[in-house]
């Protein structure tokens, strides 16, 4: 069972997300386990805080140490990934290099971000989804989640599906087509309608691309 735990002010974003597709599938087939940690639980003092004014001033608020501290030693998981857009660029090798752990905690930012001394005492990947900012690390969380989790052994319903798809071996996915065979005077290439397997995996392999 791959355990991943996403530590957010947004628990509500995750629940939703874990009753569709793949990931509403995977949970139930219990290969994956998924538990969103929120970050308000372990916010200081009776209001809960867990954000204060940047030290230097500055617009915004930043995540303070103590509640995310709290949070992933809630937690019996080693290894810690950050989403931030500073971070790693995420691409299929790290999705490769993630997959080799059995549990992760994904910890979510919001407003400023991080203290960095949060950082410098758990931080084993900062990982960005984009070079585009978003306003908190849930999306980016998701994102690197359905990477991983459908690369996880028996999640796809085909595991062929893996094979041959963009940016495995540096290659675009050939195009594909269903019903009907016309639309709008466009056609499906005629060697898909063959029934020749052998000239299909050829037309296949011909129109992978190179990135
Ligand atoms: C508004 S952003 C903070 C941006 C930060 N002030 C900066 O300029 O780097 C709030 C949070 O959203 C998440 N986030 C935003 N864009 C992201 C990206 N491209 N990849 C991963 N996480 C991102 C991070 O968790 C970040 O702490």
């Amino acid at each position: 069972m791959n355990l991943f735990n996403v530590i957010t002010l947004f628990p509500n974003l995750i629940e939703e997300w874990k009753n569709s597709g793949i990931i509403h599938q995977a949970l139930k087939n219990n290969i994956i386990e998924i538990n969103s940690i929120n970050l308000r639980d372990y916010g200081i003092g009776t209001y809960k805080q867990v954000d204060d004014a940047p030290y230097g001033g500055g617009p915004g608020m930043v995540l303070m140490p103590e509640p995310l501290d709290s949070a992933i030693n809630s937690t019996n998981v080693t290894v810690n990934v950050f989403l931030t857009p500073s971070g790693t660029q995420l691409d299929e090798s790290m999705i490769n290099e993630l997959l080799e752990f059995d549990s992760i905690n994904l910890i979510c930012g919001r407003y400023e971000g991080f203290d960095q001394r949060i950082l410098d005492l758990h931080s084993d990947y900062e990982v960005s989804v984009g070079k585009s900012v978003v306003s908190g690390g849930e999306v980016p969380a998701m994102y690197l989640l359905e990477a991983l989790i459908r690369k996880i052994p028996n999640v796809l319903g085909n595991p062929e599906s893996l094979i041959n798809e963009t940016f495995t071996d540096n290659k675009v996915d050939y195009p594909v087509y269903t019903r009907p065979e016309t639309y709008k005077d466009l056609e499906v290439p005629d060697v898909l309608l063959s029934g020749n397997h052998q000239k299909i995996n050829e037309w296949k392999k011909n129109n992978l691309k190179d990135i």
